[in-house]
Order: structure tokens, then C-alpha cells, then sequence
């Protein structure tokens, strides 16, 4: 897959699956963006896969037709990493999960909106998909208010879910039927 949209600043993004030799750039890219914001999973140099071990992530991940992993670049440098990916358990393999992030100098010029129209069409094209859902920190109104422009709804919540050095944090769960 390779899309170009153009955002709201003029630059051109460029949203296409990563490729093994992709695997240096994006786990820098993850341990920076991680630092970026306390609304990952994972803060600044806490994402610890190996360069060989994130290759073979991005192997699994293109062959497995239920999932999709996405960079978006803008002249050639990596913006956002996202994914949507299915259990490959059979009971409950209709279920995906999505994540997302964009570099934070990037923010609010319609990369968001973009990856996650991406990763839903995916999920609505994919006969085998019948739920997407996605978990935020509940003060992050930024991601939430993506998350229900593009059709999520809140269903539920883990308290005390998230541990920022020390404070807890509620996780909101959103849910979009398809
Ligand atoms: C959440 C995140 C993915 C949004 O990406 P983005 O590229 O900034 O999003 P967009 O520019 O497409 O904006 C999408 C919508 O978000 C909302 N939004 C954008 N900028 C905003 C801001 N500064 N404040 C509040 N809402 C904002 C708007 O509803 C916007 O829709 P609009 O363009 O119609 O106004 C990005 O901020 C990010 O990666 N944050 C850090 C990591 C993270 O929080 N990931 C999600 C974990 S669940």
C-alpha cells in the first residue's frame, strides 16, 4: 500500500507498510516519540526491541492478513508508526486493536485523522474484523476527540491503568463496530 495526502501545512504524507530495512528508523523514532508525550505505552528509550527482533515484527506483521502496520513519512522521515492487529486466536480473532502515534512537531495538521481513516477502512474492508478497539490515557482530550471524529465510543475504563512515575492515570476504552 502507498497513499499521499496532503496535509493541512502543504507537505505531502506518505503512508505505506514498513520493510525490514525500515526497522533501525522506526525503533528510533519509538524511542523518541515515547519521550515525546506520557501517553504511550512506553517513555523516552523504553521501547526495547532489537533491530533484528522489530524486523521480524514488520515480517509477521505484512503477512498477516488481519493486521496492518502503517509508517507515514513526510520527505522521507518517519512521522508516525500505527498498526491495527487482530488476536490470531481463533475465538476471538474478529477483534483488532489500534495504535497510533505522530512526531510531536507534526501534531494537529491532520496526520492523525488520516492514519486512522487508513487503519479503518483496513478494518472495514477485512471481512474477518468486526470490533476495532483502543485504549487512551483519559486525559489525553487530544486522541479522544480523533478517536470519536472518527467514529469510536467510549465503553469503559481501567482504573488507576497507566503508571507515570508514580501517579496513576484511568485508561478510557473506545470501541467502533463495524
Ligand atoms: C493523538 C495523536 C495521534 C493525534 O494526531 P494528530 O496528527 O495531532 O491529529 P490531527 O492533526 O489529525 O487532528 C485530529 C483531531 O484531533 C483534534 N485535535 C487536533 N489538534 C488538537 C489540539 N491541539 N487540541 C485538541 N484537539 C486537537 C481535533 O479534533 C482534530 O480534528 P480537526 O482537524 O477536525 O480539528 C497525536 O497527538 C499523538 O501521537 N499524541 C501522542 C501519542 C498519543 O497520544 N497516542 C495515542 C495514544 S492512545
Amino acid at each position: 500500500m502507498h497513499k499521499e495526502i496532503l496535509l493541512k501545512n502543504g507537505q505531502i504524507l506518505v503512508l505505506r507498510n514498513p520493510i525490514p530495512d525500515d526497522a533501525e528508523n522506526m525503533i528510533q523514532y519509538l524511542n523518541a516519540v515515547g519521550g515525546e508525550s506520557d501517553n504511550l505505552l512506553f517513555g523516552k528509550d523504553e521501547f526495547r526491541l532489537t533491530v533484528e527482533q522489530e524486523k521480524e515484527h514488520i515480517k509477521n506483521m505484512n503477512q498477516d492478513l488481519n493486521s496492518l502496520m502503517l509508517l507515514g513519512l513526510v520527505e522521507n522521515h518517519i512521522v508516525s508508526v500505527s498498526q491495527i492487529a487482530s488476536s490470531n486466536r481463533k475465538r476471538i480473532a474478529h477483534n483488532s486493536e489500534v495504535a497510533i502515534s505522530v512526531k510531536k512537531e507534526y501534531w494537529g495538521i491532520g496526520i492523525g485523522n488520516a492514519v486512522m481513516n487508513e487503519l479503518i477502512r483496513f478494518g472495514k474492508e477485512n471481512t474477518a474484523i468486526k470490533n476495532i478497539s483502543l485504549g487512551v490515557r483519559a486525559d489525553n482530550h487530544h486522541a479522544i476527540k480523533l478517536y470519536e471524529k472518527v467514529g469510536f465510543e467510549k465503553v469503559g475504563y481501567h482504573k488507576d491503568y497507566f503508571n507515570i512515575n508514580g501517579d496513576f492515570y484511568d485508561e478510557i476504552l473506545m470501541d467502533l463496530y463495524i
